[in-house]
């Protein structure tokens, strides 16, 4: 064994994104002592890249809305498979959350009275997040490390973990490198929170930075977690498509929410095309107009382009697709358009959305107080990830718990706009506290030599193969992998391409046995990228294995030889997915829970 740096903490935590540090504080502050490990530089995760809010019925805007209506909204959204327990705590403990950030130091946007102003999103039946600018991801992170760094935590920059280990049922630590050095650290912890995002990185056009390798979706799985709702990938319906070194780069849904409207290239306002029937009185639906519903005792006008991501983002397909689309593969984002409504809009544009400003203008040329920007879909979240416990976020391991993107189960077959940030906060809050718990009661365990023995060879593996001569580049891999999901896996699926797909990606994973690097283990990204593709690999065939099975069209899963949403088995069933014995990817069909009277009285009354 090479020389090795040994650490000991109560908790570690995988991933110091918005999950990773609120689990921290909350572990900390119950007595823990936290190792906080990034891949990357502390406040740089994809939690930045929820620009426009964080969904919490404060009531701020309109006093009619309450945790109810926010519960109502997310399963709907979800489409019914959310965990209704997580979908319930959320919506009751997103205010209280949101509140604490701002007790911090968070400086959210003001209504006139001075309360945190709210703005209309996707799917929120009133204006429900609370932003800073466009720029309310960052304001997070920054306000939680400079909270955290208070607690005594230690943190462990650029670090990536590889493996888990295990003792029986239960982890007890992780085995990583530093990307500088090459340096090998063993961590034994008495618990592990997974908090390391999502997997966007495994399709071409995305919105997630090198990070989103889905590393703690992989690695959970492969410590005999299950994962669920892989199939359910959210595609943004608005990233950058040109210039095509930015394809992907996020723009906000703020944008639509402060009144961009979306328009093909004949200048129509094409989301009033076609309006799903969400609900049983609809009856206005013209841009003028807006688009008119009543739920119970209320009545909502909203812009159709602030219907559920889903379904903008299949709607922009089908404009680029029947040839009204822009002249580099999107459609239009117009929020100039707003002049005719409102006076100085140019300083509010600027204003409300100043990230989105210099963005287009340094990245673009395009000026968007006066110009409309080119926009189209881009892979921005997963839904699916580690099936946690929906009190302690616990998963099927003991002692391993996950938040945020990678715990699965609130978000259902489709995330709400602004639901990730409070999801953060909340399950990042419980993970910690129960993991710091788990701890306490259990201790730290020993771990295998053995296991530390296995965990380096694989980490050299790809070093030793650079004389062989059958040895394959990591990088085409990888990009041959992100071609693959783009055009298989995509936003629209059928069987023959998703059969194509799950075969071309098990050769992938056979390619990817020979792949070697130059070098040694200093400063090699080469390195890094073939320790990466495992995971990749991973939450690919999962992706894939998932949206096979599931034989219908449900939220951001189209199948177009299943168009339609089933209210059968379907409706009924989640798919998970565990490391079976033989090492096989096997199938788990779940039922749902029944969710409970009292909330489908209020799903009734609210929806
Ligand atoms: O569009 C956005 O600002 C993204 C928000 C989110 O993903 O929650």
């Amino acid at each position: 064994m090479d020389n090795y740096s040994k650490h000991e903490h109560d908790v570690l935590i995988i991933g110091a994104g918005g999950a990773g540090l609120r689990a921290a504080i909350e572990a900390s502050a119950a007595g823990a002592s936290v190792g906080l490990v990034s891949k990357s530089l502390l406040g740089k995760a994809h939690t930045v890249m929820a620009e426009g809010g964080m969904a919490a019925a404060l009531s701020n805007v309109d006093e009619r809305d309450s945790w109810k209506v926010h519960f109502a909204d997310t399963m709907r959204g979800g489409q019914y498979l959310n965990n209704w327990r997580m979908a319930e705590i959320h919506a009751q403990e997103a205010p209280e959350r949101v509140r604490e950030l701002e007790a911090w130091g968070a400086v959210f946007d003001r209504t006139k009275e001075g309360k945190i102003l709210q703005r209309n999103f996707g799917g929120h039946a009133y204006p429900r997040l609370a932003h800073v600018g466009d720029r309310t991801g960052l304001e997070m992170l920054r306000t939680l490390q400079d909270h955290g760094v208070h607690q005594g935590l230690d943190d462990y920059q650029e670090c990536t973990i590889t493996r888990l280990f295990k003792d029986g049922d239960r982890v007890t630590g992780a085995f990583g490198y530093d990307r500088e050095s090459g340096h090998f650290r063993i961590f034994q912890a008495g618990a592990v929170i997974i908090a390391t995002g999502g997997i966007g990185r495994a399709f071409k056009v995305t919105s997630n930075s090198w990070e989103g390798t889905g590393d703690g979706h992989s690695l959970g799985y492969e410590a005999g977690a299950e994962l669920i709702d892989m199939e359910f990938i959210q595609f943004h319906p608005t990233g950058m498509v040109w210039p095509p070194s930015v394809r992907g780069l996020l723009v906000t849904e703020g944008v639509r929410g402060e009144g961009g409207a979306l328009k093909n290239s004949e200048g129509q306002r094409f989301m009033y095309d076609d309006i799903p029937p969400l609900y049983e009185n609809q009856t206005a639906d013209t841009p003028e107009e807006g688009w008119r519903y009543v739920t119970g005792d209320r009545e909502a006008r909203r812009p159709a382009e602030l219907l559920t991501r889903d379904h903008v983002a299949r709607s922009i397909v089908r404009e680029v697709k029947e040839g009204r689309g822009s002249p580099h593969g999107g459609v239009f984002l117009d929020i100039a358009w707003i002049k005719e409504k409102i006076p100085n809009a140019e300083e509010h544009i600027k204003r409300k959305l100043p990230a989105m400003y210099h963005q287009f203008m340094e990245l673009a040329g395009i000026d968007i107080t006066k110009e409309p920007m080119e926009v189209g879909p881009t892979t921005h979240y997963v839904m699916g990830g580690i099936r946690v416990d929906p009190e302690s976020q616990m998963s099927t391991v003991q002692g391993l718990f996950a938040a945020g993107e990678a715990g699965a189960g609130l978000h259902g077959a489709n995330r709400l706009g602004g639901n990730s940030l409070s999801d953060l906060l909340v399950f990042g809050k419980r993970a910690g506290e129960y993991a710091a718990s788990f701890a306490n009661e259990k201790g730290i365990s020993d771990i295998d030599p053995e296991e530390i023995h296995r965990a380096e060879q694989e980490a050299l593996d790809p070093l030793k193969r650079q004389n062989q001569s059958t040895s394959l580049n990591p990088y085409q891999l990888q990009f041959e992998l992100q071609d693959l999901l783009q055009e298989k896996v995509g936003i629209i699926r059928k069987e023959d391409t998703l059969e194509e797909a799950t075969k071309e990606i098990e050769g992938l994973a056979e390619k990817a046995k020979s792949v070697a690097v130059t070098g040694n283990r200093k400063f090699n990204p080469g390195w890094h990228t073939a320790l990466d593709l495992k995971h990749l690999l991973t939450v690919a065939k999962a992706c894939a294995c998932s949206a096979l099975t599931r034989e219908e069209s449900r939220g951001a899963h189209s199948r177009i030889d299943f168009p339609d949403k089933e209210t059968g088995y379907w409706a009924k069933h989640t798919i998970g997915l565990r490391k079976g014995k033989d090492g096989d990817m096997e199938v788990v069909k779940t039922p749902i829970p029944e969710i409970p009277e009292k909330l489908q009285k209020i799903i009734g009354e609210q929806g």
